[in-house]
Parts: C-alpha cells; structure tokens; sequence
C-alpha cells in the first residue's frame, strides 16, 4: 500500500489537511537522452511510494519486455508512458507528474532531453519555481547543458539543481565531482540563478535520491528530495499590478455582464478603481463572481468574473488593470525568441501571436541578432533554425495589452503559430514596447481612395499572378495591360525581374529573401490600389503564406488571385532566359521547382492553363473576369 493510501484509509480528514498546508513546488527537469532523468524522476515517485500497486505490476512486465534493465524494473518506464517513446527509448512529450512526500507536494513537468524537444523543454519551464539539470558524471558539461541552463534562465527561473548523475559509472569520484561542478558555474555566472547546488548521484541504484550515498560520503549536502522539500523558492514576485486577462465576456441576460478569467497578477476588492487596456476606458469593480458564490477580493491565480459598475466596451484579449499601474499597450514589441520548428523562421511572413488570452496576426520584421548557445555572444543571422534563440522586433496587426517578461512571465510571453500548419513554431519573452510605434501615426489623405478612383472611372484592383519562372505570366500580364490600358484604364505592371533591379535589389532567393521580396511587393501594390490604379503584380510568389498575407493587406475584394498554371516540365523546356539548364547544372541554388518549393494556390480566383490556351487566349479570359465582375463599370 502506498504511503498516501495507508493515510488515506486510517484518517481521511487529517489526509485532507495535511495536504492542503503542505507547499507546493513545481520543478521541470532537463537532462539529454542518456543523462537518466526519466529513471530519477521514476526513482523518485518509486521510492517516495507513489506508484500504485497496478502501476507496478504493469511496469514490472514491460521492464521485462522493453526494459533496459535486465531483470529489474526499468523505472523510466514508469516516466516514459508513451508506447512510441518506449520503442525508441526516450522521452518525447512534455508530461507533468504530480507527487508528494509528508512535507511538501510537488509538480514536476519532465522535459525531454532530445536536443530537438527544447520547445517542451520551455511550455514546462514557463511555470517552474526551480530546474533539476541533469549532468552525467561521464562527459560533463555538454552542449546541451549550456543550452537547457541558457533557455532555464531566459524563462525566469532562478534556481537550480545540478544533478551530476551515474556517480557509480565513474568510480564516485570527487574530483571528477568538483571539476563539472566548477565548469558549470564558470559559464552560469551572468545567468542570474539565485541558488545553484549540486548533488552527485546514482539515479539508478537510489544514491543521494531519498538516501544518503553510503558510497559517497565526502559529500554532505542533502539527497535530492530532502532538498527540493526544504528548498525555499523565492518567486520574482510580479511587479505587475492588478491584471486579469479577459478570457470570455460573460453575457447570459442583458443584466449580467461579467468579464471571466484568471488573475495573472495583483490584487483586486470590490469597488476598487479598473482600467481597460487597450481601450483605456475606467469604471469600477461592483462584484466579484466565482463558481463558490461572490467574494470580497481575490488575487492570482484565481478564477474570477468580474462585473463593473459602468457599461464598457471590453472584448476578449483585453487586460482589465489596476489603475495606478496598469498594463502597457502597443503593437510593436522587441522580444527574444526561441525557435521551435524544423522549418526556420522567416522573418517578414505573418504568424499568429498568442498572448495568454488573445491570437493576433504578428511579423518578425527585424532579426537583430541569434545567440550562440556555446559562448553567448551574438551573431548576426536572417532566420532563427530549431532550438535557436534571438532577440527580434515584432510588429502585430493591432495593438495589445503586456508586461514585460521580466515583470511578469505570464502576461509577458506568447507563442508563435504557423498559420497554415497551426503548429507552434516558437515561443517569445517580450522585452519592451518599441517607442517608434508610439511616435508614427496614421495621417489621413485629403482625397480618399474612392475618389481617386472614380476620377480614373475604375474599381482600383490587384491582379496578382503567381507561377513558376517561365510559366507566362509576364507574357500575359503585358497582354492583359495592353488590352486595359486600350480601354482607357489606369494600369501598372510590378513585375519580379523590375521590381528585383531596384526596390529589391538587396534580395536574393532563399526562403527568407523571397518572403520579405512579397511583403514589399504587396505594400506597393496596397499603396497602387490607394492611387486607383488596376496593378498586375507578376511574381512568382511561390508560398501560399504570404500571398495570403497579400490578400489580408489589399482586401479579398480588391485581391484576384490568378495562377498561371503551366507544369514545370513544359516552363522547363520553354526555358526563355535559359535559368533552368543553369540550374540544373547547379549553376543557380534555389531555383523554384528544382530544389525551392512552389506551393500551387488552392483557391484562386482564376487559373489559366497555358498549355490548352494561347497567350492572348488567356489574356482575354482575365479581361472578360474582370468585366464580368464590375472591374471595369465607371
Ligand atoms: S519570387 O519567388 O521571389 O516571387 P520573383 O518573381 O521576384 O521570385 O523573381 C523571379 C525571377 O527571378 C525569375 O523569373 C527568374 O528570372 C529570376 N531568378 C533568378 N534566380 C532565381 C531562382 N533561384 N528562382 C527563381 N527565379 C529566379
């Protein structure tokens, strides 16, 4: 019978209360593959009693099957639930264990120690009092050591235990003890961790987990769990005021109107002063709900809806403050980023943003610098890879409410989304609100867009054609123009080769390149619609991403897609500038079809097949749309 249970059966109430005064702490643990942080983690809920009897038994079977331990039970298979990660014996998922001892209840959310998982590594740590870095005894310091102690900083937590593990493997030596102990503060020092201490061990056989190591007796520090039960952790304590995130508005009857979700920080009673960030508006608290009836004041942490005395506009996303230290607003941030994804960052394509409870459309728009993980020092870079961390402006498409990261971890990170995937890509810690965002507004034309546009007698439009190179589109686009441009209509060709000789000239075809090359482009063509004019655009844009971006910015109504549809084979043997055969001789890198990838658009407004219809077949297709569909009344 575990320890819980024979509690639990003898004195339910003094269970019940000795829980609820028991502290808690929550910890994450990082370690590579071999390091043994699935068997400690296993080791400590095994010897701490907190496996049950099933549990057991189940493990005992697997450890026979796919156990690494001979006849013993393999403990991380207790960690490592995953069928998957069992078969190829590591950790895959972030999972959080909860245990506790008579002193003390714990969360400890197990990172996994793959170099790829780093992002696991940080959805865990976000919520972390304390870091377990593993350390086998063997090899030392290791890259990733630098990086987990790196990431563990970045994220806030400031203390740490170092767990130098498999003591046994390398004869329990001292100086083999003090030396990673030594080289492990050596580059610790600027990371401002209160406490670092260290614990030589043997996960696998117990030593210095519960026990003292009998094999180990130059040491007389605590084991580990001894230690994580008295070890006090002072949180940095928020510097935030009151802020409650605004998760839903409350609206069940027109005399309610509650605005629910969970206080990230601060203090809040009944009649105290609020503001709404970024509205600015102001009332007063009149009530404060929850499920277990009204409460006179609440604080983080706690799930609330509050209700005001005035009737105020306030939507999801917005930060009800305290006034006299409310949230800031804004929607250009500089932040640090880590980078999550096999695919790179590109800077200049739009993701999603989610803060702790709003997702807005977000671009990196300036890489300022990645940080080597081995030295620190920063690098110039165009694109963050997997596990990479930088520092980086970001623009959003409208403003938000914050707080700096370092005033608090909740209101102060987001993640980033890949809008097609959905997939998170990256996670970032906002550093501060950019003061350019303060100081540029918006002035107003005296002659508006419609104006413009009914002096040229037109629906101003962009007729954005996408394709490979070859595909026709320049050849079309020109026909197109001509045909417009005899009916009286006011036009502009941005083709990618022109455009590619001035304004672009800085530009070459990597991924990164191409997606800023667009996002300049559609700009021009979003000012050329301002002006009235009907715009081909003819470039290859080869990523659904950013023509959507495109479509965003200029307006579905305004936006034609057209997809100049001839297979590579047929643009190949046309060949016109003789690109292909230097490409495929290596010549040219990255060349769309060959080894740069073009993602065919899914839903155009039009498609034209240049191999069924001539040139100016498909040119009058395009002009015949555009009539047919009020382009061309006026
Ligand atoms: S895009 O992919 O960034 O949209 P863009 O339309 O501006 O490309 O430029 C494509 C033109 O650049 C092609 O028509 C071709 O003439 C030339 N070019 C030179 N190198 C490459 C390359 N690696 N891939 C594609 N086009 C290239």
């Amino acid at each position: 019978m575990s320890h819980q249970d024979e509690l639990i059966s003898k004195d339910i109430i003094a269970y019940l209360q000795a829980q609820e005064n028991k502290s808690f702490l929550r910890f994450i643990t990082c370690g590579s593959v071999d390091d043994g942080k699935s068997t400690l983690i296993g080791r400590l809920l095994f010897d701490s009693k907190m496996i049950y009897e099933d549990q057991l038994s189940s493990i005992e079977q697997d450890s026979k099957r796919v156990g690494t331990q001979g006849d013993n039970i393999d403990l991380a298979l207790l960690v490592d639930g995953l069928a998957a990660e069992r078969e190829q014996g590591i950790t895959i998922d972030v999972a959080y264990r909860y245990f506790s001892t008579d002193k003390r209840k714990f969360i400890v959310a197990d990172t996994p120690g793959h170099e790829q998982y780093t992002r696991n590594m940080a959805t865990g740590a976000s919520t972390a009092d304390l870091a377990v870095i593993l350390i086998d005894a063997r090899h030392g310091v290791m890259p990733q050591t630098r990086r987990h102690s790196f990431i563990t900083s970045l994220l806030g937590i400031r203390h740490i235990v170092v767990a130098i593990n498999k003591m046994d493997l390398v004869g329990f030596s001292q100086t083999r003890f003090e030396k990673t102990k030594q080289d492990y503060l050596s580059f610790t020092t600027k990371f401002g961790f209160k406490t670092i201490d260290f614990i030589p061990m043997s996960a696998l056989d117990g030593d210095n987990v519960l026990h003292q190591s009998k094999r180990m007796p130059w040491f007389d520090g605590l084991p580990l769990l001894p230690f994580l039960e008295q070890v006090s952790v002072t949180r940095d304590k928020s510097k935030a005021g009151f802020r409650l995130p605004v998760q839903w508005v409350n609206r069940p009857n027109l005399d309610f109107r509650g605005f629910a979700g969970t206080i990230a920080a601060g203090q809040i009673k009944r009649g105290d002063d609020i503001i709404a960030i970024p509205s600015g508006k102001r009332s007063k608290v009149s009530r404060i709900v929850t499920m277990d009836g009204d409460l006179e004041e609440a604080g983080a942490d706690q799930a609330v809806t509050l209700t005001l005395e005035d009737e105020i506009d306030i939507s999801r996303g917005d930060f009800l403050c305290s006034v006299r230290d409310p949230a800031a607003q804004s929607d250009q941030f500089a932040a640090h980023l880590i980078w999550m994804s096999d695919k790179p960052l590109l800077p200049g394509r739009q993701y999603f943003i989610k803060t702790t409870n709003n997702t807005v459309s977000g671009t990196i728009t300036d890489l300022k610098y990645k940080i080597n993980i081995n030295d620190f020092s920063h690098e110039a870079a165009k694109t963050l890879a997997l596990n990479e961390v930088g520092v980086c402006n970001l623009s959003l498409g409208k403003p938000i409410a914050f707080d700096a990261y370092k005033d608090n971890r909740k209101t102060g990170s987001f993640i980033i989304i890949d809008r097609q995937t959905n997939g998170t890509v990256g996670a970032g810690m906002i550093d501060f609100s950019l003061r350019r965002a303060d100081n540029v507004v918006w002035q107003q034309l005296e002659i508006s867009r419609k104006e413009r546009a009914s002096a040229k007698h037109q629906k101003p439009a962009v007729l954005w054609f996408t394709g490979l190179s070859g595909s026709g589109k320049s050849t079309i686009a020109n026909l197109v123009e001509k045909r417009l441009y005899d009916l009286g209509r006011h036009t502009y060709i941005l083709d990618g080769d022109n455009v590619r000789h001035g304004l672009n000239k800085d530009l070459g075809f990597t991924d990164a390149d191409r997606v800023e090359n667009i996002r300049r482009v559609a700009e021009v063509a979003k000012l050329m619609t301002e002006a009235g004019l009907l715009i081909m655009v003819s470039f290859i844009s080869p990523f659904r991403n950013e023509r959507q971006m495109a479509r965003a910015l200029i307006g579905d109504d305004a936006f034609i897609e057209i997809y100049v549809d001839t297979p590579l084979e047929i643009a190949e043997s046309r060949d016109v500038k003789g690109l292909y055969k230097k490409a495929r001789a290596g010549e040219i890198k990255n060349f769309t079809g060959i080894d740069s990838a073009y993602e065919a658009p899914q839903n155009p407004e039009l498609v034209v097949n240049t191999v069924k219809n001539s040139a100016a077949q498909s040119a009058e297709l395009i002009v015949n749309y555009l009539a047919s569909h009020g382009y061309l009344e006026g």
